[in-house]
């Protein structure tokens, strides 16, 4: 059986030669000829923790192949990315519209198109069915790895596989219960689309909830993390950590999706979402307020540690440091300078490469992602002023959230 997988970025890659590695024939497609190229090449496209191993392994099974135009398959894998309008909060699924559009040129009938893409509910009803101009089969497997701990879940995570063909629902699980050992659970395709934006949305309503609580002790001078820990020795309560934002394509994405498509019944979802957009600003008053408590005034002496929307990962997409440096409608702290260890290309202004460069150009760190490299750094950077977001370090002149 041959599986194409189409869109190799953070959720298509690793699938791929997971696939791969499982026995399957693997193609993956991808429109980015320089991304097929380097895989080709034998360059994995970005860091995660276990990834080259994996491209090892698939490599060597023979199973694979990086191609940028569209093959005959039976069955083929949608990994293309989904963003959201930032005006009507919908779902901007053009991408995955597009690849369905070329699979259909040249696919014949009875094969399977598998969106893996989170889309909203209905999308695949409303968008994509009316698309349909041949017996293809539809069906949608919303991916729920995390960066950071992707091969690991990859291989342990249970599935959703939404089909409203029970058949063919079951044929795909099969396919996934090949490469993860977690239950692989066969339902319709608007609840596999709703459990997916739901579970997305339960972790930013309570990243929220912190995120609100680090807003309230902040203005009264409680300690939020002291509170959280007394609160979460209750049975029943389990509060998460505030932080500095929440980035990346998915938590930071997909509750709006709802709020697009439900404006009068997201009320809780719509302030969650907006709360957690608010915590890059609320970290640049506060990084202000700390200044001023110091005698600084030069923006260009305080430095955002981390770029990334979480640790240890490469990927910047929508981070925290992002929306707070796209915050500063007035300019005042153009200066800030900024170091990520995992992003090599200068992506931003006073961007450093090296963790020593950018100390010694600084005297307010302000930890906004609590990469290993920080943590294991703590000489270095413990005679500075330290605004900690991430409550990674404790002490006399460490500021928190
Ligand atoms: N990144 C995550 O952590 C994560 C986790 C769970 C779910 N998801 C979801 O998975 C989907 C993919 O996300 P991602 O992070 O892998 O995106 P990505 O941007 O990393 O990768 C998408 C890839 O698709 C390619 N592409 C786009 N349109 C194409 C087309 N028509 N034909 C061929 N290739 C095409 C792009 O070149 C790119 O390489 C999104 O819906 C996202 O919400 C992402």
């Amino acid at each position: 059986m041959k599986v194409s997988v189409v869109g190799l970025g953070y959720i298509g890659l690793p699938t791929s030669l997971t696939m791969a590695c499982a026995g399957l024939e693997v193609v993956g497609i991808d429109y980015n000829k320089e991304l097929v190229k380097s895989l080709n090449e034998g360059k994995v496209t970005f860091e995660e923790k276990g990834l080259r191993e994996l491209f090892d392994e698939a490599i060597k099974t023979k199973n694979i192949k990086f191609v940028s135009e569209y093959q005959k398959s039976d069955i083929y894998i949608v990994s293309v990315p989904t963003p959201y309008d930032k005006f009507s909060k919908k779902i901007d699924c053009s991408y995955v519209v597009n690849a369905i559009k070329e699979v259909l040129k040249i696919c014949d009938d009875e094969t399977i198109v598998v969106i893996e893409s989170t889309v909203s509910p209905g999308t695949i009803e409303k968008e994509i069915k009316p698309l349909i101009n041949k017996k293809v089969y539809l069906a949608h497997a919303p991916e729920r790895i995390i960066p950071g701990n992707m091969m690991y879940e990859l291989k342990h995570n249970s599935r959703t596989i939404g089909a409203d063909n029970k058949e063919i629902g079951e044929k795909i699980a099969n396919i996934y219960r090949k490469t993860t050992d977690g239950e692989v659970i066969v339902t319709d395709i608007k609840t596999a689309e709703m459990t997916k934006v739901v579970e997305n949305t339960f972790r930013a309503v309570n990243i929220a909830l912190s995120n609100e609580l680090a807003k309230i002790c902040s203005h009264d001078n409680m300690d939020v993390y002291e509170i959280i820990k007394i609160c979460n020795m209750h049975p029943r309560v389990n509060l998460l950590n505030p932080g500095p934002g929440v980035g990346g394509h998915c938590i930071s994405v997909d509750p709006w999706f709802l709020v697009g498509d439900y404006p009068m019944l997201t009320k809780v979802i719509g302030a969650a979402m907006k709360v957690n957009d608010s915590m890059p600003s609320f970290v640049l008053k506060r990084i202000s307020k700390i200044m001023e408590e110091n005698g600084l005034s030069d923006y260009k002496r305080v430095g955002l540690y981390g770029l990334t929307y979480k640790e240890n990962v490469d990927d910047f997409r929508e981070s925290p440091t992002l929306q707070l440096l796209e915050s500063q409608k007035d300019h005042l702290a153009e200066g800030l300078k900024v170091y990520d260890p995992y992003i090599k290309k200068d992506v931003i202004k006073n961007q450093y490469h090296d963790l020593d460069e950018f100390l010694n150009s600084v005297d307010l760190v302000v930890i906004m992602v609590k990469h290993d490299e920080i943590k294991n750094n703590w000489d270095k950077i413990k005679n500075k002023i330290i605004f900690d977001t991430q409550n990674i370090f404790n002490g006399e002149k460490i500021y928190h959230l």
